[in-house]
């Protein structure tokens, strides 16, 4: 069985808790996309624990953890982590393996990162981790690989080059003594990218997407989006090899946030988006920065059902909106005296007005009134629900 999970908008929307909950049946959880912009809270009821580079699986039930080839790694925030699992699970570190062919995310990268986004004249409001940076260099064919790292003549070589690159100052020596000793922290659990395709092609995966099909380089709300194809499409890539998916969860809000900048149709400003916020706890992980909130777009929801290939949907912090006296969603735009109900493209997103339909608020997820949402979500989707999360917790979810 090989699943995905997928964020269906700006990301954030409970990935991290759905797939720890769905590993207990599968062997293996795969990081395939992304690096340390992703901020994954699971709450285990009586701890927590934000991933951000370590795939979110259940640390209770000693599930396999793979960070693959098409993943870029910070050595901070993976020793970090890794200390952090291990401290919870004696041993768990021995659960985690990472793809040699990963690229390495340099705290240059990071500085970098800042600089140009604050260079551009619309600011895409990234995370800072350096994301950007270590895919545009991956691409440019002068980024560092964890392989690399075996040599030390080479990654001195890399370090003089990406400087002259980049027309930056930096201390070579002192980053290579700072890098060979981060990567000897982790140097156990490296693995070729094709042995572990060996190991693990036919064993019961689950990929985690990081982000949201919104955000994805090539689907998304261009340029505001990530730097890699965080939907279902970068898994094979991200893998390394040609996986066939079985299933394609998609993990939506019951309304809609975004970090950083871009369109976003339905967003509430003022008081009725610093309600939802707080109500949400709607505050990035991985930034801290204050998400910004709006309804539910089922125009927006439509397309990336389609683009991920999503064949059930799961849905999640609908707690949040109990006590709403009416909910507003989102089912259509209208668009130069036109109303659009899909899109064929994502340019005219910033210029659609929405067009809401009001529902009955509920004041639990027992009551008619939900089930009411619930259903027109599918009729409109096209798409049945498998699950419905109930709260933070892992253990807070219903079966469908
Ligand atoms: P991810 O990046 O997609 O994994 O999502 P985040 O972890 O960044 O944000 C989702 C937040 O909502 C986390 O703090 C989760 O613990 C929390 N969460 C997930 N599902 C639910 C839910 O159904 N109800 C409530 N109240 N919180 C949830
Ligand atoms: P998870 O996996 C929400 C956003 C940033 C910014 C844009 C580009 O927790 O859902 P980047 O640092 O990737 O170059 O930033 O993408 N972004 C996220 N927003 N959740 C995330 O991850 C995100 N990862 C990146 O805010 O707008
Ligand atoms: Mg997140």
């Amino acid at each position: 069985m090989k699943t995905a999970v997928i964020g269906l908008q700006w990301g954030d929307e409970g990935k991290g808790k759905i797939v720890t909950y769905l590993s207990r049946n599968y062997d293996c959880v795969v990081r395939y996309s992304g690096g340390s912009n992703a901020g994954h809270t699971v709450d285990y009821g009586d701890f927590k624990i934000v991933h951000h580079l370590l795939p979110s699986a259940d640390v209770k039930k000693q599930k396999m953890m793979y960070i693959g080839p098409g993943v870029v790694v910070d050595f901070d925030v993976l020793i970090e982590e890794i200390d952090q699992i291990d401290k919870l699970l004696p041993h768990a570190r021995s659960l985690l393996r990472i793809s040699k062919q990963a690229h390495v995310v340099l705290p240059v990268y990071k500085e970098l990162d800042e600089k140009i986004d604050k260079s551009r004249l619309n600011a895409i409001g990234t995370t800072r981790r350096g994301i950007g940076l270590s895919y545009a260099n991956r691409a440019l064919r002068c980024g560092l690989r964890i392989q690399d790292l075996e040599n030390t003549s080479k990654t001195r070589y890399f370090i003089q080059e990406l400087s002259h690159i980049w027309q930056t100052s930096i201390d070579v020596e002192r980053i290579l003594d700072e890098l060979i000793a981060k990567y000897n922290k982790t140097r156990d659990l490296l693995i070729d990218t094709v042995q572990a395709v060996r190991t693990l092609k036919d064993k019961d995966l689950l990929f985690e997407g990081t982000q949201g099909v919104l955000l994805d380089v090539d689907v998304g709300t261009y340029p505001y989006v990530t730097s890699t194809n965080c939907s279902s499409t970068g898994i094979q890539s991200g893998f390394g090899y040609p996986v066939q998916l079985d299933q394609v969860f998609g993990v939506m809000k019951a309304y809609t946030t975004r970090v950083g900048e871009g369109p976003f149709p339905t967003e509430l400003k003022g008081e009725e988006g610093e309600k939802l916020r707080k109500l949400g706890g709607e505050y990035g992980a991985t930034t801290g920065r204050p998400r910004r909130c709006g309804w539910l777009d089922l125009v927006l929801l439509r397309y990336a059902v389609e683009l991920s290939g999503c064949n059930s949907l799961i849905l999640t912090k609908a707690d949040i909106l109990s006590g709403y006296d009416k909910v507003p969603v989102c089912v259509a735009y209208k668009f130069k005296g036109k109303v659009l109900e899909s899109l064929d493209n994502l340019e005219l997103v910033d210029q659609a007005e929405p067009i809401y339909e009001i529902f009955d608020g509920w004041k639990s997820l027992e009551s008619k009134e939900f089930e009411r949402f619930v259903t027109k979500i599918e009729k409109e989707i096209g798409v049945k629900f498998s699950h419905i999360s109930t709260g933070p917790r892992v253990d807070e979810i219903l079966k469908i």
